[in-house]
């Protein structure tokens, strides 16, 4: 498809105006880790947090975005890369919109989430790892789906019959086998200080 006849169109209100609008930076919380490891608990305890404090946040979560934005993809290497790939366009425009996104996907292949960085300017794109063994992650089974992989009942599931490609050097390793949802919050919250968004 040819772009020729389409033009960019600059915001009469940039990124920095809604930033100062909302008394902090933005950025993109970018989990990845396997089904069961705590993406989305935690993205939403951190999201509950940060509003908490008045702090503009919202979380974009794989199981949501697939009944949606990204309905038609499933599983296959080719449709994971694309829905990564409109998930950090999404985010882009989330982080533009001055407010900070979670987003909690496998994200499964490390050249993908590589891409998605570099959407992004410096200090605005952070890979956080979420970091729990697969074995913990299949003996928590939390909807009962590396079940129905064992069983052959889904094909393609991470850790199964798909790779998973762990991040060589994430911004942020949260381990979850052994701390709470509230632990693993209060330490983005933290990090976030650190880099001076929030
Ligand atoms: S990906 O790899 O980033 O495109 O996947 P994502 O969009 O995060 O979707 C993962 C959720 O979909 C459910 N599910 C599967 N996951 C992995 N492999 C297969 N084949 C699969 N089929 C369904 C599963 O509930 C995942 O949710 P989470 O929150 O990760 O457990």
């Amino acid at each position: 498809m040819t772009r020729k006849h389409i033009v960019w169109h600059p915001s009469a209100v940039n990124k920095k105006d809604r930033q100062k609008l909302n008394n902090h930076k933005s950025c993109a919380l970018w989990f990845t880790g396997f089904s069961g490891s705590g993406k989305s608990t935690i993205a939403n305890e951190l999201d509950t947090q940060l509003h908490t404090m008045g702090i503009r946040s919202y979380v974009l979560d794989g199981d949501n975005i697939r009944h949606g934005l990204n309905k038609g993809l499933g599983f296959t290497a080719e449709d994971r890369i694309e829905n990564i790939r409109r998930v950090g366009e999404a985010a882009k425009l989330f982080v533009d919109s001055g407010q900070i996104v979670i987003t909690a996907f496998i994200s499964p292949f490390r050249e993908d989430r590589q891409r998605v960085r570099q959407l992004f300017e410096e200090g605005e794109f952070f890979e956080v790892y979420i970091d729990c063994p697969l074995d913990i992650c299949e003996e928590r089974d939390p909807k009962g789906l590396y079940r129905k992989a064992r069983n052959g009942e889904i094909r393609d599931f991470t850790g199964i019959d798909s790779p998973y490609e762990p991040p060589v050097n994430p911004d942020l390793t949260i381990q979850t086998e052994n701390r709470t949802v509230t632990e693993s919050a209060s330490l983005l919250i933290r990090y976030l200080e650190e880099k001076g968004i929030i």
